[in-house]
């Protein structure tokens, strides 16, 4: 076991992840240790926001990886297993949920994790990657306008939250050791799978224009592959928005 078997508790802290960098740009962490803490008060998000949530409620957590074997042509592979993981451990708890593209798990069309990977690279090889994961695990109420949900809203049920992070551990370290070992295939079919709307005609907006195209999948640039009409379209996050509700 690499991930989780030495973890940093911190009651409160700015952003988890900021605290995983500064560790890393100061001392050398052993690979896999977590951060985790009760309440960000900074909690960084996809594109600059924020990431914000309730106190000793959810799970905010960061992880230390140096995936220096992956070559930086396959680097969205460390995206694909840690979806698949966050995926795994919350379908533990609730099977009907889907990995939106790119970084997010949506369970009933409303968010219920979010994860922020921040990779540093020297060049073309990988230094580091800072892995940051928040799951709504007890949160109950969100504020307006944030179409949000949490494990507990879904399941109805009040999570464990040491149970969640264990069981989140577990499916990282077999994610993580199967990309390790070269297991291109198998991560990216389970993955694919369970892609919200896979195989399916969906609504997208790019460059401001609504349209709908088949979703078939991400490659390991982290482009999503849309068949539009009769053609391939590969597209990166940014100029992309998949239409939700
Ligand atoms: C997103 O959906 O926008 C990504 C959210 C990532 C949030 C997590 S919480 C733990 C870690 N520390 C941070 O500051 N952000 C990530």
């Amino acid at each position: 076991m690499i991930i989780g078997q030495k973890e940093i508790f911190i009651e409160e802290i700015n952003s988890t992840n900021q605290y995983a960098k500064e560790l890393v740009s100061n001392t050398k962490p052993f690979e896999g240790t977590a951060i985790f803490t009760d309440y960000q008060q900074q909690g960084r998000g996809q594109n600059g926001n924020v990431w914000q949530g309730t106190r000793s409620e959810n799970l905010y957590l960061s992880v230390i990886l140096y995936p220096r074997f992956l070559a930086i042509q396959n680097h969205y592979l460390l995206n694909k297993a840690i979806c698949l993981s966050v995926w795994e451990s919350i379908a533990a708890y609730f099977p009907e949920v889907q990995i939106k593209w790119p970084n997010d798990i949506y369970a009933k069309g409303e968010k219920v994790a979010g994860i922020l990977i921040e990779n540093n690279l020297q060049g073309s090889n990988w230094q580091s990657a800072i892995v940051g994961i928040g799951v709504n695990l007890n949160q109950r109420v969100f504020p307006e306008g944030i179409n949000a949900t949490s494990l507990h809203n879904l399941t109805k049920r009040e999570i464990d939250r040491t149970a969640y992070r264990k069981l989140l551990y577990k499916k990282l370290n077999k994610n993580y050791l199967a990309i390790r070992a070269g297991q291109k295939e198998s991560i990216d079919r389970v993955y694919t799978k369970n892609l919200l709307g896979y195989q399916e005609v969906h609504a997208f907006e790019a460059d401001g224009k609504k349209f709908t195209a088949q979703l078939l999948g991400v490659d390991n640039q982290g482009n999503l592959c849309l068949e539009q009409e009769g053609q391939l379209k590969y597209y990166r996050h940014g100029r992309l928005r998949q239409v939700v509700g």
